[in-house]
């Protein structure tokens, strides 16, 4: 067993074999997850030897490009011992037309233990749990859900805010084709924040009344003595780009500069999942400044992930 008192009876409660979205996990199972990526930072840190998954083979399903989760979860995995299989999609029987659950079903034949699956369609994880028998965690589903992005920023604005209880976070931007944005809405929350949000009209559209979520008039409203701002990429792989007149006019309106964010607290730090495109919804010099946590996000992703797919596999 791994971990602290505190640490160690959270986790010891951890019922899942899966983590699809954050919208399942209790605040205790929350709470837990985030104590456990603490503590295995801490031991990362300090090179201490940790080998829970050391007979686990973790398959990285990766169905969409990506750099800092695939990374991360890649980094996570052998940290904890774990051996890691990369299906690259392009160069797999994916491309051939074979299905995903035949693809996932021949990766746990081999004797992959756990998935990590990112995919283009919004709720592939969901059918990929009911149909193997390997702990699955969701790397990113089209539009719904990002589950470890979202608890690797609640890590990240606890490390910069302390307890999240009462703070005002500002989501900005493409916040309906956003599946950062979505976990971030359901976990946010639940730690107590009160999360505001805008963009223009086409990005908040069916958020009304979302639980402990305002839909801000403007952006000064969202960012008036926000205690942190979080802004977004226009996910235009996704036809998000229909929503807008064109990038200049959106840089113009929505852009996240050093001079807007002076309607935040003063100390307010910026977030964004990456990755970005500077002088469109931030800055390149807001987002290489002081009050960007932005690497920190990325130095984050690694334990929390450790964390995750500690829990999954049940080896704490
Ligand atoms: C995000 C993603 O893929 O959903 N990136 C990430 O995982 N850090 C955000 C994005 O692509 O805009």
């Amino acid at each position: 067993m791994i971990g602290s008192p505190t640490t160690a009876d959270a986790v010891a409660a951890w019922p899942h074999r899966y983590l699809l979205d954050v919208d399942h996990l209790s605040r205790a199972e929350i709470e837990g997850c985030l104590a456990l990526a603490v503590e295995m930072r801490a031991r990362r840190e300090a090179r201490e030897r940790m080998d829970v998954l050391r007979d686990e083979i973790v398959g990285l399903a990766f169905y969409e490009p990506s750099t800092r989760t695939r990374v991360s979860f890649e980094l996570a995995a052998r940290a904890l011992g774990a051996t890691t299989v990369d299906l690259s999609v392009a160069g797999s029987s994916a491309g051939k037309g074979e299905s995903l659950i035949d693809t996932l079903r021949t990766l746990e034949r081999t004797g992959v233990t756990t998935i990590v699956l990112r995919h283009a369609a919004s709720g592939a994880p969901y059918l990929a749990a009911r149909s193997t028998g390997a702990p699955i965690v969701n790397a990113g589903d089209g539009t719904h859900a990002h589950p470890t992005q979202a608890l690797l920023d609640a890590l990240t604005l606890r490390d910069a805010l302390g307890e999240l209880h009462g703070r005002k976070v500002a989501i900005v931007g493409d916040v309906a084709h956003s599946r950062v944005a979505r976990s971030n809405l359901h976990l946010l929350p639940r730690l107590g924040a009160s999360v505001w949000i805008a963009g223009p009209p086409a990005f908040l559209a069916g958020f009304q009344g979302w639980p402990g979520v305002r839909v801000a008039a403007d952006l000064d409203e969202a960012l008036l003595d926000a205690d942190a701002v979080m802004t977004l990429r226009i996910q235009l792989e996704r036809a998000a780009g229909g929503g807008i007149p064109s990038l200049a006019e959106y840089a113009a309106g929505w852009g996240l500069t050093t001079e807007r964010l002076a309607k935040a607290r003063p100390t307010a730090p910026v977030l964004h999942p990456g990755p970005t495109n500077e002088g469109v919804e931030i800055s390149a010099e807001l987002a290489a400044s002081e009050r960007s946590l932005i690497g920190r996000q990325v130095m984050n992703g690694v334990p929390v992930r450790m964390a995750v797919l500690a829990l999954v596999s049940g080896a704490v």
